[in-house]
């Protein structure tokens, strides 16, 4: 038994050495300081899955065009019309820009939508932003339509935003000499159904991409982002916000639990008593209480896609204009989104320093809308 003891020893002690090894590495990747040249870590961005909005206007058009609604300059013209149109909603007074704003981020600065006799959005939904929305695989917050053109037949009909019904959309833009004039360029004859007028809107939606720096960095200007950027950059991709938050949208590819680590816990479900850990005042002694799933208010009671606190993974592209946050707008400020994301779905308390450093890397994804020369989709 003894000699089993002894034998056993240096393997206990190995693995012990081990085990500290690993921690360690692991702490390293958890929160590292710029170590990479900025060419290393350009590679590294697009290892991560990260592309640019590309420069060249060839590409671009290959990009956004699709077989399913082939964009031409008159639809495109006809698309960015309607969009900014307030008699497409039932008294005339709001329009896709209403809530998405272009000059302003692609939303409306506001925790919950607006609409239709200043309907608020009954789930407390907050607007995401449009720009860039095209590029993305799902689209609304429980990723419900797959393509801007099927996103679009949604707000002119919900009751809250733009209360209309497809026959009145219709019989209104058939009213108008030049809307019939667009359609027949758009779409070969003049037949006006609700189906091309959301796949113009579509189309227009389709071109409000906005390259940034970042992406002239991906495309190998070196200098395109400061080192404060590039260590946001480098920490975004080695805390993991990246596993979700990628592609060319930075976003909008996947759905995702959220929070993924438990925020609440329970004292003792059966009495109703339920805290959280954030706001540990706001124990409730109360059977009628259920616990906030959130780390943060829990405003519309909204859980995203089957109820299961499944979202469409955000756009990250432009965040710093879109405040608030989160489905439900309840968090003003950008670090702290950045703090409740790595804390709740990486499991990782980031310093003041790395979460400002991955804010300006944020900041880095600013853009201004491509002017497109509406001749080249002819
Ligand atoms: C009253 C404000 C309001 C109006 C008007 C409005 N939207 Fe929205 N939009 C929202 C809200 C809120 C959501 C999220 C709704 C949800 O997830 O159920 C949304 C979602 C979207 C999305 C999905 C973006 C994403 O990342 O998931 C797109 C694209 C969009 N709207 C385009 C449009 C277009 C085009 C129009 C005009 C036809 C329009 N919206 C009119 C508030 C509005
Ligand atoms: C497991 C997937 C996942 C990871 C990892 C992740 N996110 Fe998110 N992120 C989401 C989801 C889902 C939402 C939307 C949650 C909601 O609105 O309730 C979101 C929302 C956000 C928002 C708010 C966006 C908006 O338009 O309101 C920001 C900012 C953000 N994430 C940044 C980050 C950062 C920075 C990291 C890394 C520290 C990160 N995320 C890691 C899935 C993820």
């Amino acid at each position: 038994m003894k000699r089993v003891a002894i034998f056993l020893l240096p393997l206990l002690f190995l693995a012990i050495v081990y085990t500290i090894a690993k921690i360690s590495a692991f702490a390293i990747t958890a929160t590292p300081i710029s170590s990479l040249e900025a060419s290393e870590l350009r590679q590294k961005a697009l290892d991560a899955g990260f592309r640019p909005i590309p420069t060249d206007p060839k590409k671009l058009l290959h990009l956004i065009n699709t077989p399913n609604n082939p964009l031409n300059a008159a639809k495109v013209q006809l698309g960015k019309e309607l969009y900014f149109d307030p008699t497409l909603s039932k008294d005339g007074t709001i329009s896709c820009a209403s809530c998405h704003n272009l000059d302003a981020g692609g939303d409306d600065g506001l925790p919950t939508a607006i609409g239709y006799k200043h309907h608020r959005n009954p789930h407390h939904l907050n607007s995401p932003t449009v720009l860039n929305a095209a590029l993305q695989k799902f689209q609304f917050w429980d990723g419900r339509a797959k393509s801007v053109e099927e996103q679009a037949a949604g707000p002119i009909q919900a009751p809250f935003e733009m209360a209309s019904t497809p026959d009145e959309v219709v019989r209104k833009v058939a009213a108008s000499s030049h809307y019939t004039k667009l359609f027949k360029k758009a779409f070969g004859d003049n037949a006006i159904t609700f189906d091309r007028i959301t796949k113009a809107i579509g189309a227009y939606e389709r071109t409000l991409l906005t390259p940034a720096r970042f992406d002239k960095f991906l495309e190998g200007n070196l200098t395109a982002l400061n080192e404060k950027e590039r260590r946001g950059l480098e920490l975004f991709i080695n805390v993991g916000c990246k596993a979700c938050h990628f592609g060319r949208s930075i976003g909008g590819l996947l759905i995702q639990k959220f929070p993924m680590n438990p925020y609440n816990f329970s004292i003792y479900p059966k009495f109703g008593i339920h805290g959280s850990k954030y706001y540990f005042k706001e124990i409730a002694i109360d059977p009628n209480v259920t616990a906030n799933p959130y780390p943060f208010k829990d405003l519309g009671h909204y859980y995203g896609k089957n109820d299961a606190q499944r979202f469409k993974v955000p756009i990250l592209r432009n965040i710093t204009k879109t405040a608030p946050y989160f489905h439900n707008g309840s968090v003003k400020d950008l670090k702290e989104a950045i703090r409740i994301m790595a804390k709740y779905q990486r499991n990782i308390d980031l310093d003041k320093d790395q979460i400002e450093a991955i804010e300006a890397f944020l900041g880095s994804l600013e853009g201004e809308i491509v002017d497109f020369n509406l001749s080249e989709f002819s």
